[in-house]
């Protein structure tokens, strides 16, 4: 086997086990499957992570807000990290934590920028709005408005993948706007960003809430979006992590397992 091979085998055969064992997929409940569409985003997260998270995992969510993700998922099968920066948690731009170190991260920054809002009363400044960036501290500096929102979207993401171990899963929360009278279609650019951080968009997941509060517009040019997005992203595409051919992974499977017995006695190094 060539040096450089063998180093590939190496890294493939160090890749973690829960993260290779969840590649295999996971029993589908009731007969009906784990479903990409739901009203509520406690039973969108449960879904996701029950598919693809695996009990043991170690999962960060550092912008976790009151924690409504976490209500129907059984927080004590994980090491689960909660924080948010507006309760004294890190930035989420910058964690505290190591290089390829979970395996799953969270991320689901304030999705608007708006500073003021007009309501019954008057205008109002949209603080304390856990969804609005202007909120607390969570400015990305000298950014405004969407803009902003998409700085502090990529930032996290690009920190979320450096935290990540290989074959580890984003999951972002996103939701498209309207900036300016200008439809922004975040979930796609989000997409393709994604595709820059080393991460390949694995699943595709819809909110749309069963109740809708009424608008203030009189005239709307373009379809009302109430629903949101999850997306799922992982570190290196499938299992064999981060590598290209996919026509190998059989082969690959068989010899990183005759790799992992070499290496256990240190022939390979
Ligand atoms: C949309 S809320 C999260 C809601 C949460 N997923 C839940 O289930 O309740 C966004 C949260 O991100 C936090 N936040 C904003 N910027 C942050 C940053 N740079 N680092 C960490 N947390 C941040 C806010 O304080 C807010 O609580």
């Amino acid at each position: 086997m060539e040096r450089s091979e063998a180093a590939k085998v190496l890294t493939l055969c160090a890749s973690d086990t829960l993260l290779v064992e969840s590649d295999s997929g996971a029993p589908a409940p009731d007969g009906r499957g784990h479903l990409s569409a739901a009203t509520d985003n406690a039973s969108m997260m449960a879904h996701i992570l029950g598919l693809y998270a695996r009990p043991g995992m170690t999962i960060v969510d550092p912008m976790t807000g009151p924690g409504a993700f976490w209500r129907y998922v059984d927080t004590n099968i994980y090491d689960l990290h909660r924080s948010d920066l507006s309760r004294g948690g890190p930035d989420a731009r910058c964690l505290p934590w190591l290089d390829e170190s979970a395996h799953v991260v969270v991320l689901d920054p304030p999705y608007r920028y708006v500073e003021t809002m007009s309501t019954k009363k008057g205008l109002v400044m949209l603080e304390n709005d856990i969804y609005n960036l202007e909120s607390g501290r969570t400015q990305a500096s000298g950014l405004k408005g969407h803009d902003a929102v998409m700085a502090l979207y990529r930032d996290v993401m690009t920190e979320g993948a450096r935290v990540l171990k290989l074959g580890g899963y984003l999951i972002v929360k996103c939701q498209d706007t309207i900036t300016d009278g200008k439809q922004q279609w975040v979930h796609v650019d989000l997409m393709a960003y994604a595709s820059t951080i080393g991460c390949e968009v694995i699943d595709l997941a819809v909110v749309t809430p069963s109740q809708v509060p009424p608008t203030r517009w009189k005239v709307q040019r373009s379809l009302r979006k109430s629903h949101s997005y999850f997306l799922v992203l992982r570190k290196g595409g499938r299992w064999p992590f981060g590598y290209k051919s996919i026509s190998k992974r059989s082969q690959l499977r068989v010899a990183s397992a005759s790799a992992a017995a070499t290496v256990s006695c240190g022939r390979l190094l």
